[in-house]
């Protein structure tokens, strides 16, 4: 039997982004006691954008200077353009840490999504798993750029992929790790807040608990053994802890 998810439902995103940001700190400060370093994989969106801030006001215990940054997906645009993930990050936690730049690995999406995911894939292949990655998830069900209807079989043997998203979203092209990737770290945290996200949630909880199919939904591929804090708005139930097998 593979690790069973872990889902924490909580009152509020206020609440989600704090107790993410108590996990990002407990499991960075055991990497560098274990390890002397800490690799941290940054979700894009707008959900954690409050989880970075709380990180960003409170430094400690993490020593930053001992933090390799990824990122686990891109839109192909230039690091200062309004969708650019990275500038979200670099404005609500990367300018306000000691971090070393040297270890902060952008996702160049202005290469384009060949160029940059080939460029990316090697910088991965360098780095190493990350202790700690963060995911979000659309109302879709897609998880990084992994949106429904990627080729995951196009994936194999790869870390980093060309992507792209659905008419609808504001930048098509895209740079996603790949499940391979995603799955190779330590621990896998999943931020989701909004009533918006509930029909999709429910269906990745439901496909999670079985063989995923050619139809699961991108988060339903992300290997088992994942930690989910959602707010009650997106799980549609009370707060609480569920552990599922
Ligand atoms: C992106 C993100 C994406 C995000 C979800 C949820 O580039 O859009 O990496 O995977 O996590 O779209 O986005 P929100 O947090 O804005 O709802």
């Amino acid at each position: 039997m593979s690790t069973p998810d872990h889902f924490d439902i909580l009152p509020a995103p206020a609440n989600v982004a704090d107790e993410a940001a108590k996990l990002v700190r407990e499991t960075a400060d055991h990497a560098q006691r274990q390890r002397g370093s800490f690799t941290l994989i940054l979700a894009g969106g707008s959900t954690p954008k409050a989880l970075y801030e709380r990180l960003a006001s409170e430094p400690g215990p993490i020593d930053w200077s001992r933090v390799t940054i990824l990122q686990g997906d891109e839109r192909c645009v230039g690091p200062d353009h309004a969708d650019s993930n990275y500038r979200m990050a670099r404005a609500a936690l990367l300018d306000r840490v000691p971090i070393d730049p040297a270890r902060v690995h952008r996702i160049r999406g202005e290469l384009g999504p060949t160029a940059a995911a080939g460029a990316y894939d090697g910088i991965l292949r360098a780095t190493g798993p990350a202790d700690l990655a963060l995911l979000g998830m659309g109302a879709d069900g897609h998880t990084a750029s992994l949106f429904p209807g990627h080729d995951f079989a196009r994936d194999a043997g790869k870390l980093a992929v060309p992507a792209a998203a659905p008419a609808g979203f504001a930048i098509a092209d895209r740079v996603s790790l790949t499940l391979e990737a995603l799955n190779r770290s330590t621990l896998i945290l999943v931020l989701i807040t909004g009533a918006d996200k509930a029909a999709a949630l429910a269906r990745v909880r439901r496909e999670r608990l079985s063989t995923a199919g050619n139809d699961a939904l991108p988060m339903s591929r992300v290997r088992r053994g994942v930690r989910f804090l959602l707010d009650v708005a997106a799980a549609g139930t009370a707060a609480g802890t569920v552990a599922s097998n």
